[in-house]
């Protein structure tokens, strides 16, 4: 009998990644603010940027480079990770330039060593009660300010379905959680669930201009 039970709970835990288990809101935040550093240093890389932006994003770029050492910390301290290391690494790369290549290159590195971990599958389309749930939760929540036809200037970017589909997936998310959190200075944990999460993530991308 009680092998079966064993098995049993066996068969669960393998049934998990085994991110469900480990991946805690500390390890989460860094990771984001990883990516986050990442995509906006990218942009910054990117030629055609309107001076608003480019003056808003380099101040985001700024605020990561102060908070992520401390983020680390937490991380280490989370998670057991061989902390003195990582801390020196995070120490190195935020005294390289903001929107030079070498921040690029060592930020991306970190950024693929220490992905986003989310429990929910990205890629599965709406159904449409998740689209119609969707799309009021975006009209009464978000619509206010992002409104769609919001100038290109615009920090809170107008076009925001094209903006969601012109980075990768890791990106995306990280702005997503990093994004409904405030900035990056304020510890608040995003308020949503991560299949709110999901369903924003999706509705931005397929279903706005
Ligand atoms: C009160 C105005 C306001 C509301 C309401 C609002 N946002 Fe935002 N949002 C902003 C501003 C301003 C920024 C940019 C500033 C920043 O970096 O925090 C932003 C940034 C973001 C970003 C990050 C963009 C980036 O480049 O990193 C995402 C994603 C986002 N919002 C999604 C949403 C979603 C989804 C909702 C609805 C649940 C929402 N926002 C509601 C004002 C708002």
């Amino acid at each position: 009998m009680s092998r079966w039970l064993i098995g049993w709970v066996a068969g669960i835990v393998l049934f998990f990644p085994a991110t469900v288990f480990s991946a805690g809101e500390h390890q989460r935040r860094f990771s984001v603010e990883v990516a986050l550093l990442a995509g906006d240093n990218r942009l910054l890389l990117e030629d055609g940027l309107s001076s608003e932006k480019r003056q808003w994003i380099e101040g985001r770029i700024i605020s990561s480079k102060n908070v992520l050492p401390l983020l680390a910390r937490y991380y280490v301290q989370e998670s057991g990770y061989e902390g003195l290391s990582l801390f020196q690494q995070v120490e190195a790369l935020t005294r390289y330039p903001v929107g030079s290549d070498t921040l690029q290159r060592a930020v991306m590195e970190m950024s693929e060593r220490f992905p986003v971990q989310f429990a929910v599958d990205l890629n599965k389309p709406l159904d449409s009660l998740s689209k119609r749930q969707v799309k009021s939760d975006y009209e009464e929540m978000c619509l206010g300010c992002h409104i769609t036809t919001a100038q290109e200037k615009s920090v809170v970017i107008g076009e925001f379905g094209t903006f969601a589909r012109s980075m990768t997936d890791d990106e995306w998310l990280a702005r997503l959680l990093g994004g409904l959190r405030g900035d990056s200075y304020t510890a608040l944990e995003n308020p949503f669930t991560d299949t709110e999460i999901a369903r924003f993530f999706r509705y931005v991308r397929d279903e706005l201009p």
